[in-house]
């Protein structure tokens, strides 16, 4: 097989890259490890950034998301047993806050892409990345898990593959500075048959931890509590769940809906960046390359920001045989994920109990929010990185 660009990974970032270079003309062939359905099955993340709602419309793609979507003015921080809604919409002229799960993105990118007769192949194994450094890499995988050998000629190759792919391993370890943090406190996340109780998200600190009520639709919806990264599920029948998310998100007068609970899991949080996202025609985007604890709502935000950057650069290169945008790839952006890594570390920071921080350092947090509270320019510095930064170019 040949194709121009090979991608693996059919997430947020291999599926947009894959309809930008079809818009632009540019041949490319996704090779996606799980099923379709596994894919589209998957329960992720929730918000979208004003950005990518436009950019889902200008890619046709808006359709499900305009009839299903919910659009919020802002948000609601709590903590000590008070609210405040942030009207993102006043605060960055006009940008709103847009919940539509990343399955749903999934299922309309995948549909979007395979009926213009773009190439995803689902279900493939022992993918391999070949010649990275040479100016004829290839990509070896099976078909269907089992199939005969098959080889891809390209010209280049994109890793969006998420953390545990093999793509970051194609650069050689000396070619790259890994920067980890792993956080004392995991989140717990569950889908409840329920109507809604607030009209926005609220992210909530209090003393007993972190809470976050999101939602789906107006019959399920979405809450996540702090928990210990280690804990295993079955510590957390629905009663105690219920029963921490009533007391963390607490405010006089107010109810939290309740209903039956059909989806739970619990997932850690990490923080991590790959310096450099490129080696030779290796190209890293998304998870690949970086990974935020989600309390910013920014992990696929900056897994289709990467891909933005990158189409432009590869557009350059086909349309204009300019590859100065690609030689800079990496840095640009980079500059960009560090960024999203300072928020969402700063979300998570001011918002958790960490069990190893002092009274201090808690007050410090308390005094954060009320500043955010009190201040015009930081409630606009916060919403400015909520709503989505603007591209450095
Ligand atoms: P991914 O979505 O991980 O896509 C990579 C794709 O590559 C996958 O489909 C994978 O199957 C495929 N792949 C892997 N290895 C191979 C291989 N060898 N060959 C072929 N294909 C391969 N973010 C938030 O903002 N809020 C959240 O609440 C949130 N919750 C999350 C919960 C979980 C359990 C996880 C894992 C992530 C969560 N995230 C959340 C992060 C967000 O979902 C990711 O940042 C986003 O999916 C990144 O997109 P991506 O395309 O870079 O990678
Ligand atoms: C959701 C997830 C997030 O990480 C977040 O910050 C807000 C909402 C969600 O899944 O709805």
């Amino acid at each position: 097989m040949k194709t121009e660009i090979a991608i693996i990974g059919a997430g947020p970032a291999g599926l947009f890259l894959g309809h930008l270079l079809r818009r632009a003309g540019i041949d490319a062939v996704i090779l996606e490890s799980r099923t379709r359905e596994e894919v589209e099955g998957t329960i992720r993340a929730g918000v979208l950034e004003h950005w990518v709602v436009a950019l889902m419309r200008e890619l046709g793609l808006a359709a499900r998301l305009e009839k299903t979507a919910d659009f919020h003015d802002g948000i609601t921080l709590q903590w000590n047993g008070e609210r405040l809604h942030l009207d993102m919409r006043d605060l960055t002229g006009g940008k709103f806050v847009t919940v539509y799960p990343q399955h749903e993105v999934l299922r309309d990118l995948i549909a979007g892409l395979l009926d213009a007769g773009g190439e995803i192949l689902f279900g493939v194994g022992e993918t391999a990345l070949h010649g990275v450094a040479s100016s004829d890499p290839w990509v070896s995988f099976r078909p269907g898990k089992t199939g005969p050998a098959t080889r891809l000629d390209c010209r280049y190759i994109v890793g969006a593959d998420g953390y545990h792919g093999p793509s970051r391993q194609a650069i050689p370890a000396e070619r790259r500075a890994e920067f980890h943090k792993l956080y004392p406190f995991g989140w717990l996340g569950i889908l409840a048959q329920t109507g809604r109780s607030w009209p926005e998200l609220i992210y909530a600190n209090q003393a007993e931890g972190f809470a976050l009520l999101s939602t789906r639709s107006p019959e399920v919806q979405r809450l996540y509590i702090q928990c210990n990264p280690d804990d295993d599920i079955a510590l957390w029948p629905d009663e105690r769940i219920w029963e921490e998310l009533r007391s963390r998100l607490a405010v006089p007068g107010w109810t939290l809906a309740e209903g039956p609970i059909f989806q739970k899991g619990i997932i850690p949080l990490r923080s991590f960046v790959c310096e450099t996202m490129q080696y030779g025609r290796l190209f890293l985007a998304g998870d690949a390359a970086h990974i935020v604890p989600p309390t910013g709502a920014k992990g696929l935000n900056l897994a289709v920001a990467d891909v933005v950057v990158l189409a432009e650069a590869l557009i350059a290169r086909y349309q204009r045989n300019d590859e100065e945008k690609l030689a800079r790839y990496s840095e640009t952006a980079l500059r960009r994920v560090w960024k999203g890594e300072r928020f969402s570390w700063y979300m998570t920071t001011m918002l958790h109990r960490n069990p190893a921080e002092t009274d201090f350092e808690r007050r410090i947090h308390f005094a954060d929010l009320d500043f955010v509270r009190t201040s015009r320019a930081a409630a606009t510095a916060l919403a400015e990185n909520y709503v989505g930064l603007p591209f450095d170019r």
